[in-house]
């Protein structure tokens, strides 16, 4: 995996195939730090019959002298609704298109709007190098088709901060692109073992503590769910904990990494079944936000706790109607061996919960009815600590990982109570991301903040065309984000 070169400022001479320009309804284009023969062309563009800056609209004009270069104008539609996430989605829009064109070497001139500026600068940028990610590892040869330079303009006044953020997002860049990575090995690679192993490697990179447990271990340790969840596959479970710094406060992360999801012995129908490699994206966003937090240094505790198994039907695979009794001790009463994300995060979680972090955060590509709910355009959030939510959705709207609260009422935790166990693990059809949520309420014990995110609709794009298709890596700069601004750091 290797990310484009990022460079403030344009050069003076011609040393760009492009120069890539966002312009809103109404607004002349930006003229900050720009050659003149930029300006001149992007004024022409603009003037051109039928240009109104609407979304969408793209106009392409040459430079005049010997050196041509192209500049491309684009539309962004009205000021007043444009948005970090809006800002997000035409940069790696308009970058990715520019490599699959055969560009090499692209300027960027970032829209004159609140969206770009400040430490909003930091998502500019990691969008920015992201544009270049492409996973062809399983290729014989890479695709060439992307940009390796990038010239990127900051707007007016904001060229300091955009030099501060630069080492920050390559940083936050290449652990996004890892937990892609991650999140994109089929599972015929990606088993729970290998999975650990990506762990323990990080561990060392890094100076992390890392404690793997197999099969026997966490048999005897109690852990019920992860033991039923994994006995059905021949790639056996594991569970990672890994803890890194000494400082500051104690945040726990956990997450869902089910390397593959048929649903067990309650099998899935085979249309789209492949998607379920992403079932690890929970676990890959955890990995991802270790590797950014330890490589920022950032002051803080952190412990991460990853759940690992593959979800198969066989004669050894745990069943509907099995009793299992968790980490906590309590019981949960096989419904559907496809809600299996809940019976493994049960444990993790309640481990967590018992080391009394500060703060424990819980990612996993959990439920259907997130999907249903929010589709792909942002990842369902349960906290019962209302200073919690702030802080994420907030951290949400500045990363582009965008958040929406759901309920975490009552009446779902009584769904979730067993006839013959204290929990079964599937509630009504009705509401199945929140019964999902109110069942690991009864896993937090008395941590102090906890919240949950369902990441099933954010965590992976399911398109064919590539260099958009494939994991996301989300959860990773919200995450980051909402650390930075915890410590202070930017
Ligand atoms: N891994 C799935 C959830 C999922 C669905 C993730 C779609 C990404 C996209 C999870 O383990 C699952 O199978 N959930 C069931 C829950 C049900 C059995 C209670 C679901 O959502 O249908
Ligand atoms: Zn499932
Ligand atoms: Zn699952």
């Amino acid at each position: 995996m290797r990310l484009p070169s990022v460079k403030l400022a344009l050069d003076p001479r011609r040393s760009t195939d492009l120069v890539i320009m966002g312009v809103f309804e109404r607004t002349a284009p930006s003229t900050h730090g720009l050659p003149k023969r930029i300006v001149n062309a992007a004024v022409r563009a603009c003037e051109s019959p039928g240009f109104k800056a609407l979304d969408g609209q793209v106009r392409r004009v040459e430079t005049s002298g010997a050196d041509r270069e192209v500049v491309e104008v684009h539309g962004l539609g009205p000021k007043g609704t444009f948005n970090e996430r809006k800002l997000r989605k035409w940069i790696a829009r308009v970058a990715v298109a520019a490599g699959q064109e055969g560009c090499k070497k692209a300027g960027l001139v970032t829209p004159d709007h609140p969206a770009a500026k400040g430490r909003r600068s930091l998502s500019v940028l990691t969008e920015v190098l992201l544009s270049g990610y492409r996973f062809d590892r399983f290729r014989k040869s890479p695709s060439a088709r992307r940009l390796q330079k990038i010239q990127v303009v900051p707007p007016l006044g904001e060229d300091s901060i955009y030099g501060e953020a630069l080492p920050v997002a390559k940083k936050l860049a290449t652990s996004v692109a890892w937990a892609r990575d991650l999140g994109n090995t089929p599972p015929n690679v990606a088993t729970p073992v290998w999975m650990a192993e990506q762990a323990s490697e990080l561990a060392g990179d890094l100076g992390m503590k890392v404690e793997v447990l197999g099969s026997e271990e966490l048999l005897a340790k109690g852990m019920g769910g992860i033991v039923a969840v994994g006995s059905g596959s021949s790639n056996s479970p594991r569970l990672v904990r890994l803890e890194w710094g000494e400082e500051g406060e104690t945040v726990a992360l956990v997450g869902k990494g089910v390397t593959f999801d048929t649903g067990g012995i309650s099998i899935k129908p085979s249309q789209g079944m492949e998607e379920m490699k992403y079932d690890k994206c929970g676990a890959c966003a955890v990995l991802g936000m270790a590797r950014a937090a330890a490589d920022l240094k950032l002051p803080l505790r952190f412990r991460a706790y990853l759940p690992l198994v593959e979800n198969m039907p066989d004669g050894k695979s745990y069943r509907p109607a099995d009793i299992i009794r968790s980490y906590n001790g309590k019981t949960v009463e096989v419904i559907d061996t496809d809600a299996e994300g809940r019976m493994i995060l049960a444990d993790a979680m309640a481990w967590a919960a018992e080391e009394k972090p500060d703060t424990l955060l819980e990612f996993s590509t959990l439920t259907g009815a997130a999907v249903v709910a929010l589709g792909s355009h942002g990842a369902a959030l349960y906290s019962p600590h209302e200073d919690l939510v702030r802080e994420l959705l907030a951290a949400g709207d500045s990363s582009g990982d965008r958040l929406w609260q759901m309920p975490l009422w009552e009446e779902f935790r009584e769904e979730m109570k067993g006839v013959h166990g204290d929990l079964k693990n599937l509630g009504s059809r009705w509401g199945g991301a929140n019964n999902a949520a109110a069942f690991l309420a009864n896993f937090v014990g008395r941590v102090q903040r906890w919240a949950h995110v369902d990441i099933a609709g954010t965590a992976y794009e399911a398109s064919r065309e590539e260099g958009i298709s494939g994991a996301t890596g989300f959860g990773v700069p919200l995450i980051t984000d909402w650390l930075l601004s915890r410590t202070e750091r930017f």
